[in-house]
């Protein structure tokens, strides 16, 4: 409550000066100068019932996406939310221009995963500038540019860097230390493959028998993973591990790994990122060593989050989602999980 009040009063108190903030960002606009932090206070949210809500989705190329759409589909009756629903088709710049037109459309709130996290982050900006709220799924954008808590409400994720962390924990156990390791990379420039980059190489890093011989993107994507597996292994016959930052990925190396007669699970060890059923049937198979879930059911999340955000609660800047693990040891247990 105390916040509810700090954050109107200092609502009102910019509405008082407003003609002179209005010259200021004149003045600014004239110069070239940065505005977009120039009024600071979060966009309010209306409680109305039906609230009109745009879903701005980056892909739908996998069964990942399709579930964390569906999620959102499966809320908005109960939530009470006229969803307005685009898909970019992997492009960062019809992402935008998706936002754009719910901007212009004046929707009550954005919700969206950003595809990447500097070219989404403007977008950010110009919705708060509209007075849209916005809630950041999934993925985060660069904050140096947008913030959570300053410039949208708040990002609702899994921790990227954790994730990487128990990845590279598990293949360092289950080679004993000893491996030489291909990477493969979720999208260029995605909060997701920056962030579970860094974790993994972290862990990697401090220890002295295990090396990634090569690092490259398969964009998340089953069919790229595949091709990007194919020609490294030609490069790497001696690989004797794969960490691929999603399921789809991995699933695309099996393949290639097959193909070149080498046995996944046993002639290389393979660790992901996801918990796809499409993983954790792999797992079964024995030709997955081990996925990290990274949960797609955000649209709960976000119903719960708008709906305190617009009875003035305080919303943490990080919903941070925890995630569960998938071996051999657990993963028939939790069959029902997979997606
Ligand atoms: O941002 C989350 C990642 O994006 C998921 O791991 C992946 O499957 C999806 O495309």
């Amino acid at each position: 409550m105390a916040s509810l009040n700090t954050q109107s009063r200092g609502y009102a108190r910019k509405q008082q000066i407003r003609p002179l903030a209005g010259s200021l960002l004149a003045l600014a606009i004239g110069f070239g100068i940065a505005t977009a932090h120039a009024d600071d206070a979060l966009p309010k949210l209306a409680s109305k019932t039906p609230l009109k809500v745009g879903f701005a989705q980056t892909e739908s190329n996998n069964p990942w996406r399709l579930a964390e759409t569906k999620s959102f589909k499966d809320i908005a009756a109960k939530c009470g939310w006229q969803l307005v629903m685009t898909d970019a088709n992997s492009s960062n710049s019809k992402q935008v221009s998706d936002i754009q037109n719910m901007i212009a459309q004046h929707v009550d709130l954005l919700v969206f995963p950003p595809r990447e996290e500097k070219p989404l982050a403007p977008v950010v900006l110009q919705a708060k500038k509209a007075g849209i709220p916005v809630i950041l799924v999934d993925r985060n954008v660069d904050q140096s540019v947008a913030k959570a808590g300053r410039d949208y409400i708040t990002f609702i994720g899994s921790d990227f860097i954790d994730q990487g962390h128990r990845a590279a924990d598990w293949l360092v156990k289950a080679t004993g230390g000893k491996a030489k390791i291909i990477e493969l990379e979720g999208t260029t420039g995605a909060s997701a493959a920056n962030d579970r980059k860094k974790g993994f190489d972290e862990i990697i890093a401090k220890n002295p028998g295990m090396t990634i011989i090569a690092s490259q993107s398969g964009d998340f994507a089953r069919d790229k993973g595949r091709q990007v597996m194919e020609t490294l292994l030609q490069a790497h016959p001696d690989v004797t591990a794969v960490y691929a930052h999603n399921d789809e990925m991995a699933l695309g190396a099996i393949a290639a790994i097959k193909a070149a007669g080498k046995q996944p699970g046993k002639d290389i060890q393979i660790v992901t990122i996801d918990g796809t059923k499409g993983g954790m049937d792999a797992i079964a198979a024995g030709e997955l060593g081990a996925s990290v879930q990274s949960s797609p059911f955000f649209g709960p999340l976000a119903c719960d989050v708008a709906q305190r955000y617009a009875k003035g609660e305080k919303i943490p800047t990080w919903v941070k989602v925890s995630d569960k693990f998938y071996d051999k040891s657990n993963v028939q247990q939790n069959m029902q999980d997979g997606y």
